[in-house]
């Protein structure tokens, strides 16, 4: 049986009221409206009507429905005002502060179980619909969240698709320049390409650290290694004869060239760093991708995989500045070694092939 909450400061209209509602609800009764608040506190969700006077010693009814408003709990449980006289601006006021119907005095028992029974059903209904309107505000705010991501999602994955397809067209004419190569000289160039997309999350950071927004302007203005490829040579000098020739080629635009071969970084960095800008061709357009090409010799590319962990473990790594230093003349005696073994190259196969 559902509970009815009976608050009233006469004895006599408490037991009246159990009276006609004991059949079909569980009564519980409360004399003033401290007890009232207190026997809601413990069962708030048990409680399916509050039948409640409003002149009451500690707390009157007023008072009940402004805690049981602060507590929430007036949306959850339909109020019932018992009155004596009818009394329309206290009526007016009550209805405003949410009490959902009235039972007047003296008690006619079949309006009051009417009314109390029409009373609960009106509310379950309501709140009923008041649950389902929230769970479809729900799924809705789900639903434009997917949309949204999507709509952001398809433009991105395009551009990756763009970069990855640059780093394709830029490695097939390193390809065909190496087949050349190696045809008319009968060694190659480079020894392999490596290539690699930039991560979304690497991506991410390096706006983040530049202070640019993740849009995709910002990633096509300011981050030139979305498309990266490492070509690792055998000599110094096949590493500039293929820049030249690639940067020759008359729709490559070079934007920028970082040579830390000629002027190596004071770690002992060596390699050659071209962003060119290569044209693409969509089914719709041409356009211009950037791509990052790093140019270095077998040792470098040995060297550098080895400092690039130092960098990352820095912190965790015991001595790691006796280490760079270390690290530093192994790049001073790669230098010395890649161009002695030019030089033995050259006696070998005749120099200024
Ligand atoms: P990033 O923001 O790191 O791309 O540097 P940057 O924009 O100043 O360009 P830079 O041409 O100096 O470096 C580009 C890339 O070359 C780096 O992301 C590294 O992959 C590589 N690189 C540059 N300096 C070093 C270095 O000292 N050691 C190693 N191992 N790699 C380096
Ligand atoms: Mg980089």
């Amino acid at each position: 049986m559902q509970k009815i909450l009976v608050v009233d400061d006469e004895e006599v209209n408490r037991e009246l009221l159990r009276g006609i509602l004991e059949d079909n609800y569980t009564v519980v009764t409360a004399e003033d409206g401290e007890n009232a608040l207190r026997k809601l506190q413990e069962h708030p969700d048990e409680t399916a009507a509050i039948l409640l006077d409003l002149q009451m010693p500690n707390a009157d009814g007023f008072a009940v429905i402004a805690e049981m408003k602060s507590k929430g709990w007036i949306s959850r449980i339909p109020v019932l005002v018992i009155t004596a006289e009818k009394n329309v601006a206290i009526e007016n006021r009550c209805l405003e502060l949410g009490v959902s119907d009235f039972i007047h005095k003296p008690f006619e028992a079949s309006i009051v179980r009417s009314r109390v029974k029409n009373t609960i059903e009106l509310f379950n209904c309501k709140k009923q619909l008041e649950q389902k309107v929230e769970e479809q505000a729900v799924t809705l705010e789900r639903q434009s969240q997917i949309i949204q991501m999507l709509s952001e999602a398809k433009p991105f994955l395009k551009l990756m698709m763009e970069y990855r397809s640059a780093i394709m067209e830029v490695e097939t004419r390193l390809n065909v320049l190496n087949m050349v190569f190696s045809e008319e000289y009968k060694r190659n160039p480079f020894e392999s390409i490596k290539s690699r997309l930039k991560s979304p999350e690497s991506i991410s950071k390096k706006l983040e650290r530049k202070g640019y927004s993740y849009t995709l302007e910002n990633i096509k203005e300011h981050v030139s290694d979305v498309a990266g490829l490492r070509v690792i040579c055998s000599f110094p000098d096949d590493i500039y004869r293929l820049a030249d020739l690639l940067i020759g080629q008359d729709d490559i635009i070079l934007l920028r060239s970082k040579d830390y071969i000629k002027s190596p970084k004071p770690n002992g960095y060596r390699s050659l760093h071209l962003i060119l800008s290569v044209p693409l061709f969509l089914p719709d357009e041409k356009k211009y991708m950037k791509v990052e090409v790093q140019f270095r010799t077998i040792a470098m590319d040995f060297w550098a995989s080895l400092e690039h962990k130092l960098r990352y473990k820095k912190d965790d790594i015991d001595g790691a500045d006796e280490i760079g230093l270390q690290l530093k003349s192994c790049a001073d005696s790669i230098e010395v070694l890649d161009y002695q073994m030019q030089e033995i190259r050259d006696r070998i196969y005749g120099s200024g092939e």
